[in-house]
């Protein structure tokens, strides 16, 4: 694998404050590219009033930063809502003006609640459905015209194994995730003589604060007093056909890296999943 793949090249990547972003925006930095990283910022989190844990700062924000500048590349920071199209286009106009051109959009930016939908208040499903499906519309909407008018742009957005299968608990995200697929693959095929792939990446769980919470151990240990991390570890290794508990965020960023890299330029409209074997009995 060459060092290089990304040298020349410049990636927006929302969410990038911490966990997968993170770990994807130093991949690409590590490999050559400069990037505009995107996040919602302190002042907002507050409004997402429906979620177990807490979302990334601007401290975070600065700390991916300082890290993608440690490995000798250029990095814009940019506090943006994805809810927001106004915020998230303002994101796109301010990394153009720095850098001039934007080769890789990573749409990664995302949150996890729980309900039932008979118990599901509305809020929830707003906000889940503005941030996971209108969020991602918004970033691949706010690039598309840049990346066909130079005939060049790579488009990863972040589904999940449940973007291609129910599941209790989460079905608000569940149908974010299919609806991510669904205009993955709509976009792909209106850019696909442009110059332009746009694919998704569908992770099973993997090791950063949305499901490191107590909400989501709930899940798993419905009715102990105090749970932590290890005791649900057995419970998540179930789930695998690979027997570990879940991802690292750097061994999603490999296949991230594949689908925005020129040697992915003939896939375009795909899911690729990285899911320890979840779907080996699966006919997807
Ligand atoms: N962790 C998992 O098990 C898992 C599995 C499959 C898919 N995913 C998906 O991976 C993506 C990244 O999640 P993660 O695991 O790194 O979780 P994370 O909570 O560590 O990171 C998500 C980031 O997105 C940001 N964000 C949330 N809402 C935003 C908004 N409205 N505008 C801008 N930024 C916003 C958060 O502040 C945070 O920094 C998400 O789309 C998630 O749904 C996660």
């Amino acid at each position: 694998m060459s060092p290089t793949r990304f040298t020349g090249k410049v990636a927006l990547v929302t969410g990038a404050a911490r966990g997968q972003g993170r770990a994807h925006a130093l991949a690409l930095a590590a490999e050559g590219a400069d990037l505009i990283l995107c996040d919602i910022g302190a002042g907002e989190a507050g409004t997402i009033g429906t979620l177990p844990y807490a979302l990334g700062s601007e401290e975070g924000l600065a700390e991916t930063a300082g890290q993608v500048r440690a490995l000798g590349r250029d990095a814009l920071t940019c506090t943006a809502d994805v809810r927001d199209s106004g915020q998230v286009d303002g994101a796109v106009a301010a990394g153009l003006e720095r850098f001039g051109q934007i080769d890789v959009l990573l749409a990664n930016a995302g949150i996890a609640s729980i309900s039932r939908i008979e118990d599901m208040p509305d809020a929830m499903w707003r906000e889940m459905i503005d941030i996971n499906l209108t969020g991602v519309f918004n970033s691949l909407r706010a690039v598309a015209p840049h990346m066909a008018g130079r005939g060049y742009g790579r488009i990863v957005a972040t589904s999940s194994i449940v973007g291609r299968q129910g599941s209790p608990n989460i079905g608000h995200y569940v149908a974010a995730k299919w609806g991510v697929i669904g205009l993955v693959k709509s976009l792909a095929i209106e850019l696909a003589d442009r110059g332009v792939t746009v694919n998704a990446v569908a992770p099973t769980s993997v090791d950063t604060e949305m499901i490191q919470n107590e909400g989501f151990w709930r899940l798993f240990l419905p009715d102990a007093e105090q749970i932590r991390e290890q005791d649900v570890r057995d419970a998540y290794t179930a789930l695998n056909p690979i027997p570990i508990p879940w991802l690292q965020a750097a061994d999603v960023s490999h296949s991230v890296l594949f689908l925005a890299s020129d040697e992915a330029k003939f896939i375009t409209g795909e899911v690729l999943p990285v899911a320890l074997g979840w779907n080996a009995r699966n006919a997807s």
